[in-house]
């Protein structure tokens, strides 16, 4: 049995909704603990490309139950549609259970996501955050105040209409907000067919756990978009770390067994927020054209950049990864060189290796150092087809010298490489040692 959470170790989007997939074919659980509908998890299986949203991708799997946990805010429309999706092609395989804890996402949070934005941009154009306009931050500010709707509320339309009177009073500022009464039926109908999916999701939890039952917690957003230590205030409005992931799940920190971090071979970020790596030039745009760097939720075009191990490191040390996974690493196939960050140097000279300033006007100007690693042949189907049969002995010498290099740097093994988008195309290195100790800080700017 093990508790293992899996998370994105950069700004997004690191094709992790591929690796908890793979992850999941050995989980009885798969739970989703924080984000809405801002995700998109891209899981590609031999029927075609799927794209979750609210739903643990536990869903595209018999035999797996798939929860929407308790840390989450839940559009209920849009989870119907997704579900419908999913059943229209004979996808939905798996048990659904959503948290009767889960918040819900209102009309009215996605018209003051947008207003929000607005506002901001009003000011400065660039203090704008280019969300992904689902309603994410405006949701979590009226849980935080208390005035939230969970979907254990939907059941009960008087308690209902009064719990978003009081969440009416808050809203007279937007625009085109939907009346009172139109909302508290729609909810009340919603939550009628979403009954008997919703229920408390701790007891399943820890029956499994009694059980001795696998179970894997899918991050969704990324450890550098956290409320707390991500870039600030360029992140989400949640907690996209292992310890978020324990706490909008129910499940103690003593049960939890691994922590694995994806991190794509490069990097990229959507919305707006500092990014040090950024390569708005030529190579940025090959990455971008190679990659397919779209992001699954928005369409926007992802801006794309280079693998930053200081951001990394950092990440590494937050969240106690016991072990990595680096995708991709089939866009940078056929490039002479790859550049990778090692350290920043700041404007006043000092080099910072170890943890990313924590202002992001700071961080926004950090000159990164680079260090030029050799680069891998193209992984042409010959290859993909080695690395299917042989595994991680069929890895290219140069790709095995990078992801060493990652792992001197973090002081984390890899052990998952994704060479491709389908469901079949991760190798597997295999159990990791012991976590060694970790290396000291090298210098700390604040
Ligand atoms: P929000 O989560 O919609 O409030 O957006 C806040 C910031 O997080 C924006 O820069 C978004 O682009 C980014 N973001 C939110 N969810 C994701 C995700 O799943 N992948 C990548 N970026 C995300």
């Amino acid at each position: 049995m093990t508790v293992r959470i899996v998370l994105g170790a950069q700004f997004g989007d690191e094709a992790k909704g591929k690796i908890a997939d793979f992850l999941a074919g050995t989980a009885r659980i798969v739970v989703r603990s924080g984000g809405g509908p801002n995700t998109g998890h891209t899981v590609v299986l031999p029927e075609g490309p799927v794209v979750l949203h609210q739903l643990a991708c536990g869903v595209l799997r018999h035999g797996v139950t798939a929860i929407s946990g308790p840390g989450m805010v839940l559009q209920p429309f849009k989870l119907e549609d997704e579900l419908r999706a999913l059943d229209e092609r004979g996808l939905h395989r798996g048990e659904v259970v959503l948290s009767d804890r889960a918040h819900v996402i209102l009309p009215a949070h996605e018209l003051e996501d947008v207003w929000e934005d607005e506002l901001r941009s009003q000011s400065d154009p660039a203090a704008a955050l280019g969300t992904t306009k689902s309603g994410i931050g405006p949701a979590y500010a009226d849980r935080y105040a208390r005035w939230g709707i969970r979907l254990t509320d939907l059941s009960r339309p008087g308690a209902l209409r009064e719990r978003l009177g009081l969440l009416y009073a808050t809203k007279s500022h937007l625009p085109g907000l939907p009346p009172l009464e139109e909302v508290v039926s729609r909810l009340a109908e919603v939550g009628g067919r979403l009954a008997p999916m919703i229920r408390p999701t701790e007891p399943i939890l820890w029956d499994a756990l009694a059980r001795g039952e696998s179970i894997l917690l899918e991050g969704a957003q990324s450890a550098l978009l956290d409320i707390d230590f991500g870039t600030y205030p360029y992140v989400t409005s949640s907690h996209p770390t292992s310890a978020g992931a324990l706490v909008g799940s129910g499940i103690p920190p003593t049960e939890l067994d691994e922590v694995i971090g994806v991190a794509k071979a490069y990097s990229t970020r959507v919305g707006a927020g500092p990014y040090p790596t950024e390569d708005t030039g030529e190579r940025g745009e090959f990455l971008r054209r190679v990659g397919g760097e779209r992001g699954a939720t928005t369409g926007r075009a992802r801006r794309c950049g280079w693998l930053d191990l200081v951001l990394l490191r950092y990440v590494a040390r937050l969240n106690g990864l016991t072990s990595l996974a680096i995708t991709k690493v089939d866009v940078l196939g056929g490039l002479d060189e790859i550049p990778v960050c090692v350290s920043y140097r700041m404007p006043d000279g000092t080099i910072v290796r170890d943890a990313p300033p924590t202002r992001a006007d700071d961080l926004a100007r950090a000159e990164p150092v680079y260090e030029n690693l050799p680069g891998w042949p193209e992984l042409h189907e010959r290859a993909k087809e080695r690395l299917r049969r042989e595994g991680g002995a069929a890895l290219p010498s140069a790709l095995v010298r990078f992801l060493d290099f990652i792992t001197q740097a973090t002081d984390v093994p890899v052990r998952y490489v994704g060479y491709g988008a389908h469901r079949d195309e991760t190798v597997d290195l295999g159990p990791t040692a012991p976590r060694a100790r970790r290396s000291p800080l090298a210098a700390w700017s604040g």
